[in-house]
């Protein structure tokens, strides 16, 4: 114990030792303090083996005593440090006798190699040390729980909206994106409803003035409106027109309609519109697309039903049913007691958009189909009015 922990006098007395020897040591360091090469009566120039013993010794105990990493580099230094103790005492055996070199020179190698890892391992420790005090001081508990930060999650709507084309994306069908801001042409005239049609009326129109950049712009030269589309039906005759059957199509995405909202109806919603060309789809395809999707989304068995309807891009036109999810189709409150819910149009795609799309009607037949994604939505987590999914209520978000 006596070794490892040096005290003033201690270390001073080695300190006079070496100096009244006039070691090698203290000669190239007058002003440094600490440089115990050898024993007090053992000059630099008569340093013995046992006294590079006490050296190590000395030199160990000064090591252990580093309290920090900076006095321990000081000591460093003093020892085997370009000038430190060790090496200055190598190079002084230069002037010894041949024995004295033989038996001095590995004992003082040796020393130096002991002095290198304690300090080594001494700096380990005092790191280590450093580290834990770190450790108490500012350590961070992960485990600790902390107050709940709120998390967002995604909305109802686009949850359905993915698992819908996840669905057509597992039939084989291909997802498009359409602009929201079209033209007449898209939106209306290319699906078969001129502007004389009483059609257009199914769909009340929020029409767009075109802005005066776009004055001299192929858009206005088209003489053509614009308008924030109606229907998701506005791809339809682009794609044909781009690609070549057979087409299996899906196209979600936000559609807008000039009209009162009410607890079934916003301005602001999604369709699903869905179509296929190829020379032998049927409208019994459709059912069967459709079922599964319902069945799919839905989780539970179901029937599905066609009734005539009209749109004037279809022939034949259909509505499309599915027995109502909450009762099972006995009749309750949502479905109004019909035992059915209205899940959206469709029908065998109209020669004339197939024309309109570039494709020989006498060639090609497919179906086209269009349904609300919010109403799907409501069916499938119970919600009553379709105005809270625009809501941005956390009180109402908070329940998904
Ligand atoms: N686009 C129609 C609508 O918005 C729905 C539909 C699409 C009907 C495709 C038939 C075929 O009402």
């Amino acid at each position: 114990m006596e070794n490892s922990i040096p005290d003033k006098k201690r270390s001073s007395k080695i300190k006079n030792g070496a100096d009244s020897a006039q070691s090698p040591a203290t000669q190239a360091h007058p002003g440094k303090r600490s440089a115990p090469v050898n024993g007090p009566n053992n000059g630099g120039a008569t340093i013995g083996v046992a006294d590079v013993d006490k050296l190590v010794a000395d030199a160990l105990a000064r090591i252990a005593a580093a309290g920090t990493p900076e006095q321990l580099e000081k000591t460093r230094l003093n020892l085997i440090g370009r000038k430190g103790v060790l090496p200055l005492a190598l190079r002084a055996i230069k002037d010894r006798s041949a024995e004295d070199k033989r038996r001095l020179g590995p004992a003082l190698n040796q020393a130096r190699t002991t002095v290198e890892a304690a300090v080594r391992q001494r700096a380990l420790n005092l790191s280590r040390s450093v580290f834990e005090s770190l450790v108490d001081d500012e350590a961070i508990d992960v485990t600790e729980p902390l107050p709940r930060t709120a998390l967002g999650h995604i909305h109802p709507t686009e949850h359905v909206r993915r698992e819908v084309e996840d669905i057509f994306r597992s039939m084989g069908f291909e997802v498009v994106r359409g602009q929201e801001i079209d033209d007449e042409e898209n939106n209306f005239d290319l699906l078969n409803i001129p502007a004389s049609h009483p059609a257009r009326d199914l769909w009340d129109t929020f029409w767009l003035k075109k802005p005066e950049a776009f004055k001299e712009s192929s858009v206005a030269a088209a003489k053509n409106r614009l308008l924030l589309r109606t229907h998701t039906s506005n791809m339809q005759v682009r794609v044909m027109r781009d690609r070549t059957p057979p087409l299996r199509i899906v196209n979600i995405g936000r559609v807008y309609r000039y009209e009162s909202t009410d607890k079934t109806h916003e301005t602001t919603f999604n369709q699903i519109e869905g179509f296929i060309v190829d020379e032998s789809t049927t409208l019994g395809d459709l059912r069967g697309t459709l079922h599964t999707l319902f069945e799919t989304i839905f989780g539970q068995k179901l029937v599905t039903r066609l009734r005539p309807s009209y749109f004037p891009f279809t022939e034949p036109s259909v509505e499309l049913d599915m027995s109502c999810t909450f009762c099972k189709g006995k009749g309750c409150a949502v479905c109004k007691n019909t035992g059915w819910l209205e899940i959206g149009g469709a029908g065998m795609i109209h020669p004339n958009v197939l024309k309109n799309g570039g494709l020989n009607p006498n060639k090609f037949q497919g179906f086209a189909f269009g349904m609300g994604l919010e109403r799907i939505t409501m069916f499938k987590y119970g919600i009553d009015d379709i105005r809270w999914l625009l809501s941005a209520d956390l009180r109402f978000l908070e329940q998904f």
